[in-house]
């Protein structure tokens, strides 16, 4: 039996003829950049989301970048974020001349708020956690220090409260997220409607109207086709992340009386998690050999992530060494995420439990 860890292919297949209708409308408007497809997308977008603006771009990875320009972050700047994300959370404000200060994690994998906020100096311009896996930060409580805070909810798209005590949040859109485009696209939530203006602005290389060019911004903006592609899958949200969260319940009322047995640490539920992951965690060494054990039964997993931000080459500069955040270096020897997303039928996940307990019976 293969169990893929994404099945993107089964997602779209009901999906499919309203995808090709949307995607026909575009290219029979002849507008591919911004217009009504792109209003329509951020205003059903900041519906879902709570949120008062919804601004697209082309990816989580600008829609960090243009987030992090709204605060005029630059050179000499400080901002402090987490030691455990996808690179781009700590690249977009190294890309804007800026220091990322990097915080370690608690056990639920999210940025540790009293490190983050010991960190903080006269220098930091903002702090910019991320909802890792689906599972909020302790994002109101950062926010207590004063300083504004970029929620990078990159993966918690649909979590309740998202965005709550944040000046922004960022999503992305990449096709594996708990909302997937057809490629790369984005969007920064916000209820500030300057701060709304100021990223519309940014997204058009900072031009209003045309060839004006107030500031340097870039060209962020997320494609009508991919806005139109949103557009039928946002409805299916709220949906698909119940059916993840009903998958994660299987998974843990399968395994809970024997976890600590099997010295497997099972992600604990929070209220609004969304499960973009599920990733357990395995000690002493063995996260690799249940990785293979697993691919061995057609099981794909994902190390969420093999290497944490502040030992990265690139940030050797900023003089990070191994032992310095123990939490988010531990994370990436013994997380393993297994697939949770919403197609996995009845049959698939009780073949991951069962190549669990395989695996953890022949090693007691
Ligand atoms: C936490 C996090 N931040 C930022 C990004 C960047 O998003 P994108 O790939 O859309 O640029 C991703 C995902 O890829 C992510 O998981």
């Amino acid at each position: 039996m293969r169990v893929p860890i994404l099945d993107l292919t089964r997602q779209h297949a009901p999906l499919r003829a309203e995808i090709d209708r949307a995607i026909a409308r575009v290219i029979d408007s002849g507008r591919f950049i911004l217009g009504a497809e792109v209003e329509g997308f951020e205003a059903e977008t900041a519906r879902v989301c709570n949120a008062a603006f919804a601004i697209g771009v082309s990816s989580g990875t600008d829609a960090l970048l243009a987030a992090l320009m709204a605060l005029d972050i630059g050179p000499g700047d400080e901002v402090v974020t987490t030691a455990l994300s996808f690179f781009a959370t700590a690249g977009a404000v190294a890309r804007l001349g800026a220091k990322p200060v990097f915080a370690d994690v608690r056990s639920d994998f999210n940025i540790d708020p009293d490190d983050a906020l010991r960190r903080v100096t006269s220098r930091t311009k903002a702090i910019l956690p991320v909802s890792l896996f689906g599972r909020r930060a302790e994002v109101e409580r950062l926010a207590e220090s004063g300083l504004p805070v970029i929620e990078d909810a990159a993966q918690a798209i649909g979590a309740p409260h998202l965005g709550r005590g944040a000046k922004m949040a960022t999503l992305s859109f990449f096709p594996s997220k708990n909302l997937g485009a057809l490629g790369d696209a984005g969007a920064v939530l916000t209820d500030d409607p300057k701060v709304a203006d100021r990223l519309r602005l940014l997204r058009a290389h900072g031009s209003k109207p045309k060839y004006v060019h107030h500031v340097v911004g870039g060209n962020f903006r997320i494609d009508a086709l991919q806005a139109a592609v949103l557009r039928v899958k946002l409805p299916h949200l709220a949906a698909w992340n119940v059916t993840r969260r009903a998958n994660m319940e299987r998974y843990r009322t399968a395994l809970a009386n024997d976890a600590a047995a099997f010295g497997l640490a099972l992600p604990e539920d929070a209220p609004g998690h969304i499960w973009h992951h599920f990733c357990v965690r395995v000690g002493a060494g063995r996260r690799d050999a249940l990785k293979t054990h697993l691919q061995e039964r057609g099981i794909e997993t994902e190390v969420y992530y093999p290497n944490p931000l502040h030992l990265q080459p690139c940030f050797a500069y900023l003089g990070g060494k191994p032992g310095d955040l123990p939490g988010a270096e531990s994370a990436t020897r013994e997380a393993l995420a297994i697939p949770v997303h919403p197609e996995l039928d009845a049959a698939q996940i009780d073949h991951v439990i069962a190549s669990l307990r395989e695996f953890f019976a022949v090693q007691q």
